[in-house]
């Protein structure tokens, strides 16, 4: 059971927000999704053979007896909610969402069992232009947070429905043979998911694989035509990329363009973020066929990645704290801190219970905050505020107390900055 204090949770919210923010700017809008579906959404949307539904969900009876799942990942449900809601007919939208999804997976460091998901999905487009920008949403992600010169893009492709299946059916020929000597995951596979193999981590069974068939040599002409496109077109846009062919993706329902970023910052768990082309997924639940495409980023493992970068948050709870020195001081001072949060745009926190002044003082220290305000009766009086700096060793200073905003948008501002 995770928590996340609040020096990580204003990380992770600094790293929402600039997704957030990016996506907005490219035109996409939020949708909000459930936390449960039922459980067959995501048998049949992400697949019973992949981990994150066959083994890692979440899954339980509600008291009605019906079989429901926490959410191992967001489009399976995005999907769903498109179909219906109505939303594919005539209409193209392009949708993003944020929230926690589960995955009963063993806890290491950014790998949880309740974390953070930032989405986004597109449908009705059949290009590869539209996968360059969802990869683009993330490169200006990355660039924003400071981040670019840590996180890798890998490429791929697994073409339509046909060059897969001649695929599969090649590499199952190869396999069948060499059965006794896979791993136990990998025997598994070769009759559920034969594809996932390519991506064991096995190094006997990669061995093994280095004879094996290659997808490329299975591909047809659209197939072939649209990946040279998609490494066209990110070529042109300037974005770097690795082709990785034994790239697979862990759940089902891609088909051409596949794409992961990985970082070296985080060890066994790489892979920060992952997407691709899904474009039989619509009709596979429920709805007209309609192309779709999207990604997903952990935020958990990208402020992991600017942790390593020293890039950490410096978590601040306010800017300045506010301290009455008399009991009659609280209404002025009430006063006073609406109008620096409301004016001045500052976080202001406000000093509860009383206590002895020293520890008034200390509890403005913990609070992170750069000053405390202080009025006591000299200041209500003559209509002043007195100020002291708590991080520098400037003095303190009394003024007026109509000039405080002047004085905050100045001064503060400037301090807060740097
Ligand atoms: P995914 O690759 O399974 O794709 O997950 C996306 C990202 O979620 C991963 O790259 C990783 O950063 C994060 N993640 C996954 N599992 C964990 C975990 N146990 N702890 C921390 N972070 C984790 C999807 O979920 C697809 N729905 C992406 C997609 C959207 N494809 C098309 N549209």
């Amino acid at each position: 059971m995770r928590d996340l204090l609040p020096t990580e949770a204003s990380h992770m919210t600094l790293v929402e927000e600039t997704f957030k923010s990016t996506l907005a700017s490219y035109g996409y809008d939020e949708i909000r999704l459930p936390t449960m579906e039922w459980t067959v959404l995501f048998q049949r949307g992400v697949g019973e053979d992949t981990d994150a539904v066959g083994k890692e969900m979440y899954t339980f009876e509600d008291s009605s007896g019906e079989s429901i799942s926490l959410r191992p990942e967001g489009t399976a449900s995005c999907v769903r909610a498109a179909i219906s809601n109505t939303m594919l007919r005539g209409d193209r939208p392009r949708l993003w969402y944020t929230g926690n999804m589960f995955r009963h997976e063993q806890p290491q460091k950014g790998r949880y069992r309740e974390f953070m998901q930032v989405g986004a999905e597109v449908f009705g487009y059949t290009g590869p232009d539209i996968d360059v920008e969802l990869i683009q949403i993330c490169e200006d992600v990355w660039r924003k947070l400071g981040i670019s010169d840590r996180i890798d893009l890998q490429i791929n492709t697994l073409g339509n429905l046909e060059s897969r299946l001649a695929f599969r059916n090649a590499l199952v020929d190869f396999l069948v043979p060499l059965k006794g000597t896979l791993d136990p995951d990998s025997v598994r596979r070769l009759d559920t998911n034969p594809l996932r193999i390519l991506d064991s981590k096995s190094e006997e069974t990669q061995n093994l694989l280095q004879n094996a068939p290659r997808l490329t040599d299975y591909l047809d002409e659209p197939s072939t035509k649209y990946f040279e496109e998609l490494r066209r077109i990110l070529s042109e846009a300037g974005v770097s990329y690795s082709v990785k062919e034994r790239m697979v993706r862990g759940l089902d329902y891609y088909s051409h363009a596949v794409f992961e970023w990985h970082s070296d910052d985080l060890g066994a768990q790489s892979q920060v973020g992952g997407g691709g082309r899904y474009d039989g997924l619509v009709e596979r639940l429920g709805g007209s066929a309609c192309p779709a495409s999207g990604f997903a980023v952990g935020i958990d493992r990208i402020a992991l990645v600017r942790d390593a970068a020293g890039k950490s948050a410096d978590h601040r709870s306010c800017d300045v704290y506010v301290i009455s020195l008399d009991s009659s001081g609280d209404t002025y001072v009430n006063k006073i801190s609406r109008i620096l949060r409301e004016q001045a745009d500052l976080r202001v926190r406000k000093h509860h219970g009383g206590g002895r002044v020293k520890n008034r003082f200390r509890d403005a220290d913990r609070s992170g905050a750069l000053w405390a305000l202080v009025v006591g009766e000299e200041e209500m009086a003559a209509q002043t505020i007195t100020l002291k700096p708590l991080r520098t060793d400037e003095p303190q200073i009394t003024i007026a107390t109509e000039a405080m905003i002047d004085f905050f948008n100045d001064k503060l501002k400037k301090d807060l900055a740097n």
